[in-house]
């Protein structure tokens, strides 16, 4: 990872910069020594950034900016000066809680955001721009062939996702497709990479929305629990994903980023060969979904990118589930 990409080594930014992802993708940066602006919408919460503070070489080579994705000036601050951009924010629901006004709360960020940041980017001559996107632009697609992975050619269908009002998959479609609209008028290089159903030990305090997943199987004994492709990917191998993208000159256009695939009943059994104490879903029920197919991250593999074993993974995220003393709440 190290290479050609040596050159870029300076001051990046990173959005969103106490998010889950995000997080571990500045400890990964300060790690490697860049210098990192991250955004925050608050950054003297404690409880959201207060972690951030603490990683290594943070003191010296970390500054937070307060800025929203809605304020193009607050952004144009935390950019300038900066050879890249990592843009990771953007609102990511728990699918357990009611969004009042999805259009508002979700696409709007998503989208507007991605286009203030790329601005931004563009006024201040950065040289390249990592965009997180999702698996949940890709996945969405009834016309993809049933026998077929899916690849990066393969892109979530928009309309779709409005009649099924499926918002989380609609505006991360729709933010993706801003980035390369923008990218084609401006010239500025992008790169995307579309993660899968993120996973792995938490920098944050507080539980984000992915990290419940795995939580939700362990507890309670559920009946009856859809049996849906859940493809997966260790929150510290998306961080190491997301930098190799920056670092190599050769990475262009999108990359899926994902492990694993397996079904919720497989993913469940793991568990339960691992962590026999828990109380696991007792049946499932078996579902023609859409998201049945396997994801295909070898354009990324073909980088370099290398992710570790699901068991060690699971195992991690046990533990971090104890630790934060979530298994109580
Ligand atoms: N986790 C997954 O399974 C997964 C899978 C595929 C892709 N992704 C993508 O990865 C990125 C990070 O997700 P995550 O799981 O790390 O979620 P997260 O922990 O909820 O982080 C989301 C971040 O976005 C920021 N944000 C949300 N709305 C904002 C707004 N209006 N203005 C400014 N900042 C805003 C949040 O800032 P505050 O701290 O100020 O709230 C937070 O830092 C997202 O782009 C997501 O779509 C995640």
């Amino acid at each position: 990872m190290e290479g050609n990409g040596s050159c870029k080594k300076k001051k990046v930014c990173v959005t969103g910069a106490g998010g889950y992802v995000a997080s571990w993708l500045v400890k990964v940066l300060l790690s490697k020594g860049y210098t990192v602006h991250g955004t925050a919408r608050d950054p003297w919460d404690e409880k959201k950034n207060g972690h951030l503070g603490k990683l290594e070489n943070a003191s010296e080579n970390l500054q937070l900016f307060k800025t929203d994705l809605l304020d193009c000036e607050g952004l144009s601050a935390a950019i300038v000066g900066c050879m890249g951009v990592f843009h990771v924010a953007s609102p990511v629901p728990d699918k357990n809680v009611h969004v009042a006004n999805p259009e508002v709360e979700l696409v709007e960020p998503a989208v507007t955001g991605t286009r203030n940041v790329l601005q931004a980017c563009l006024k201040a001559g950065v040289n390249k721009v990592v965009v997180v996107s999702s698996a949940a632009a890709n996945m969405v697609n009834p016309k993809w062939p049933m026998d077929q992975d899916i690849d990066e050619t393969s892109w979530t269908d928009i309309e779709y996702c409005r009649s099924t009002k499926n918002w989380y998959c609609l505006s991360k479609t729709i933010a993706e497709k801003e980035a390369w609209c923008h990218a084609k008028e401006s010239g500025l290089d992008i790169v995307t990479i579309c993660p899968s159903i993120v996973i792995g030990p938490m920098l944050q305090s507080t539980a984000n929305a992915s990290s419940l997943h795995i939580l939700r199987y362990m507890k309670g004994g559920r009946e009856g629990v859809e049996n849906i492709e859940f493809p997966l990917v260790d929150v510290r191998d998306l961080a190491k994903g997301i930098v190799l993208l920056y670092e190599k000159d050769e990475a262009k256009g999108r990359y899926i980023c994902s492990s694993f695939g397996l079904r919720v009943k497989e993913l469940v059994e793991k568990l339960q060969c691992l962590f026999p104490d828990y109380e696991y879903p007792t049946s499932f029920n078996e579902v023609q979904h859409i998201n049945s197919w396997k994801l295909n991250s070898q354009k990324l593999q073909s980088l370099g990118w290398v992710f570790k074993p699901l068991e060690e993974t699971l195992k991690d995220v046990v533990k971090d589930y104890e630790e934060h003393d979530l298994f109580a709440s």
